[in-house]
């Protein structure tokens, strides 16, 4: 998958908008590419379909009661797409939401379940980037094997000629020269097949297709999916302001998961910036779906039911509890920052629940006698400090001098933070912001004897 082996450059290049991570499910033995094949075969998809449990699970979130009818009763394949270093924790949060078989791998976790399962993942993962519904999947040499596997699936079956489509390909190993030209004979594919079938061929968008097609090309195999999900997950349709190196939602709810977090322990951002890990604290403490404001692909597909999607909102908006006072707290030393902060969490309907001032990190005081302090604190990359050394240096020693009890945990790109911070970390974590390679450290504060 693009990343792995490649350059920061190269990587970057390769990364969508949001500079989210591709696929890189785990590859099942593909079957050879068939040649000249007839539209009236049964289609390859078919063969892809595996018997899986249902959804398991409990939790606070909603589960559902009412039967799906026809094609959303059948267990699919699907790979959820994560910040990279988040593998292990968006695996564990899909079996919470239900997942059957979910099977970390770099870059996103594979798993099974029911097209409603697909849907309530949209409507509750966190820390996912998107839902793909694999399709078709198999082995290829070239171009027209790509052709071919794709004019043999049954594209009028999932969506009508009315929607406008959009295919993107990303690779990782491919022997293929053009990548574009990959997604334009997927394309045409997909048009032949409607046109085969009798009917009027879809149009394509691609900038807002209501059906976005991902191909995923390793070596000599290929993956179709549907992509259910449309505009990244991260897009929650709550932060309105963002900050000059604002972190990616997804990012900020693993962090809080990797630090061990959970409502009712004290929580302080420091250097919160547009406040995106409070935001994510206080949602996740008043158990607000972060899907809940924003719509999704998998609605313009022939699987979606409308009833049953109404039903899951609803459960969800029942699920969110009401406003409370929590112990979030938040700063920034710059007030256009907190401003920001405020807009979003207001826009959230949070801004009531958590404690938020202009002030300096160097110099401001725990709010409880322990707690998690997270931040991702300014970094030379995008931010410049005057004296970074001085800055890492004088902030080890305020959290040595005035968070005795709590633990930090700092997520940076800067390699030379934990030389210069004076603590010694208790764990180091490989995570990617888009593009930029962090480490999340950590650092206990032991009460009595700071490190
Ligand atoms: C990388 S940004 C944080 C972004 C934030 N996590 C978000 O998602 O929006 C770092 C922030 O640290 C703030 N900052 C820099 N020096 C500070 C200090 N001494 N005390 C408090 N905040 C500071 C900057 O104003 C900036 O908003």
């Amino acid at each position: 998958m693009r990343g792995r082996h490649l350059s920061l450059r190269a990587q970057k290049a390769l990364r969508k908008a949001d500079t989210e991570p591709g696929p890189q499910p785990p590859t099942p033995p593909a079957p050879e590419p068939r040649r000249r094949p007839r539209p009236a075969e049964k289609p390859a998809g078919r063969e892809l379909r595996r018997g899986v449990p249902g959804e398991p699970g409990g939790g606070r979130i909603p589960r559902p009661t009412r039967k799906a009818a026809g094609v959303a009763r059948q267990s699919q394949r699907f790979f959820a797409p994560c910040p990279r270093g988040l593998e292990t924790e968006l695996a564990k949060e899909l079996t919470e939401l239900g997942a059957a078989d979910a099977v970390p791998s770099s870059g996103g976790v594979a798993f099974a379940g029911e097209l409603r399962l697909a849907w309530r993942v949209n409507l509750w993962s966190r820390l996912a980037v998107r839902v793909l519904q694999q399709v078709g999947h198999g082995r290829y040499r070239g171009e027209d094997d790509l052709y071919e596997a794709a004019l043999d699936l049954p594209w009028s079956a999932w969506f009508g000629p009315e929607r406008t489509l959009a295919v993107h390909t990303v690779a990782h190993a491919s022997p293929l020269k053009s990548l574009n030209f990959a997604s334009l004979r997927i394309k045409d594919a997909v048009c032949d097949r409607f046109r085969a079938d009798g009917g009027e061929r879809p149009s394509v968008d691609p900038r807002a297709p209501d059906v976005p097609l991902l191909l995923y090309l390793e070596r000599d195999a290929y993956t179709l999916y549907l992509d259910l999900t449309g505009a990244p997950l991260n897009r929650r349709g709550f932060r309105l302001q963002a900050a000059a190196a604002p972190l990616n939602e997804n990012l900020a709810a693993g962090i809080l998961r990797l630090a061990g977090w959970h409502a009712g322990i004290p929580l302080l951002d420091p250097m919160m910036g547009g406040g995106t890990l409070l935001l994510e604290a206080a949602m996740q403490a008043l158990n607000i779906a972060p899907g809940l404001k924003r719509h999704f692909a998998f609605e313009h597909l022939t699987s979606f039911d409308r009833v049953e999607w109404a039903r899951l909102r609803k459960d969800a908006q029942a699920a969110a509890l009401a406003p409370r006072a929590l112990p979030i707290y938040g700063c920034d030393i710059d007030p256009a920052m907190v401003r920001a902060a405020e807009t979003n969490l207001r826009a959230a309907g949070v801004l009531d629940c958590v404690r938020l001032k202009q002030a300096d990190a160097l110099t401001v005081g725990a709010p409880a006698a322990a707690g998690i302090l997270v931040s991702n604190p300014p970094y030379g990359v995008r931010l410049q400090q005057a004296n970074p050394a001085a800055f890492y240096r004088a902030l080890g020693d305020a959290l040595k001098q005035r968070f005795a009890g709590w633990s930090a945990w700092l997520l940076s790109a800067d390699p030379e933070l934990p030389r210069r911070i004076g603590l010694k970390a208790t764990r180091r974590i490989p995570l990617y912001n888009g593009p930029l390679e962090c480490r999340l450290y950590e650092y206990r504060l032991v009460t009595g004897r700071p490190d």
